[in-house]
C-alpha cells in the first residue's frame, strides 16, 4: 500500500526511544515542513487547477497536525526550538529531475515517499511506545498520512502518464530504501 522498498531497520526504535522529546520537536518540524511542501506545489503549479483543492486540503491538514504537535509539546513543557535536520530531505530532494513535466512528478513521487515512511514509523511508535498518549497519538495520524501518499502518488499523474509515474515511483522507492538503510547519526522522525 506504501510502495516502500525497506521497512525501518531495528536500530531506529533504539535510536529515538531515548530521544523523545527531540523527536517531538523534529516531529512538529516535519508537520511544518510537510505543510510548506504542500503549498509550494500551488506555487509552482497554478495552472494545474484540478490539483489544487487536494493540495490545500494537505497544507490544512498538516497545520493541523503542526498545532496537535505544539500543544503535546507544550503539555509536556518541552519548548519548541530550531533543531539540526537530518539529511533525508535533502538527499531526496536530489533526486528529483531538473526538467518538467518530470521534476513535477518526481517532487509529488517523493513527497508521496515521506508520507509513506512517516506513516511507517507512526505505525511502530504506536506499537511500540510505552507512553500511552505518545502511542495514542501517533496512532491517530496514520490515516491521514496514509492518504496524503495515496493523494500525491494520484496528482503525479497529472504529470505524465501512469506507467511513466510507476516506473519512477519505483526508482525513486529503491533510492528512499538505501537512505534509510544507511541512516542518520541524529535522532529523527526520518533518521
Ligand atoms: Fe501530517
Ligand atoms: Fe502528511
Amino acid at each position: 500500500m506504501l510502495n516502500l522498498h525497506a521497512p525501518t531497520p531495528k536500530r531506529w526504535l533504539d535510536q529515538v526511544r531515548p530521544a523523545l522529546d527531540e523527536l517531538l520537536i523534529d516531529h512538529a518540524h516535519c508537520e511544518k515542513k510537510a505543510a510548506g511542501v504542500a503549498l509550494n506545489f500551488l506555487f509552482s503549479y497554478p495552472e494545474q487547477v484540478t490539483i489544487a483543492r487536494d493540495l490545500a486540503e494537505i497544507v490544512q491538514e498538516e497545520i493541523t497536525h503542526f498545532t496537535l504537535v505544539l500543544d503535546l509539546l507544550q503539555r509536556r513543557q518541552i519548548p519548541f526550538r530550531k533543531l539540526h535536520p537530518g539529511g533525508y530531505g535533502r538527499k531526496l530532494a536530489e533526486l528529483a529531475a531538473h526538467e518538467e513535466p518530470m521534476k513535477a512528478v518526481d517532487r509529488m513521487l517523493i513527497a508521496a515517499l515521506i508520507e509513506a515512511r512517516s506513516c511507517e514509523r507512526f505505525a511502530l511508535l504506536r506499537d511500540n511506545l510505552d507512553d500511552e498518549e505518545l502511542s495514542d497519538f501517533f496512532g491517530s495520524l496514520f490515516e491521514s498520512e496514509a492518504r496524503h501518499h495515496a493523494t500525491y502518488v494520484r496528482l503525479a499523474k497529472e504529470f505524465a502518464a501512469e506507467t511513466t509515474v510507476r516506473e519512477r515511483l519505483k526508482i525513486l522507492a529503491e533510492e528512499e530504501a538505501k537512505i534509510i538503510v544507511i541512516g542518520d547519526n541524529l535522532p529523527r522522525m526520518h533518521s
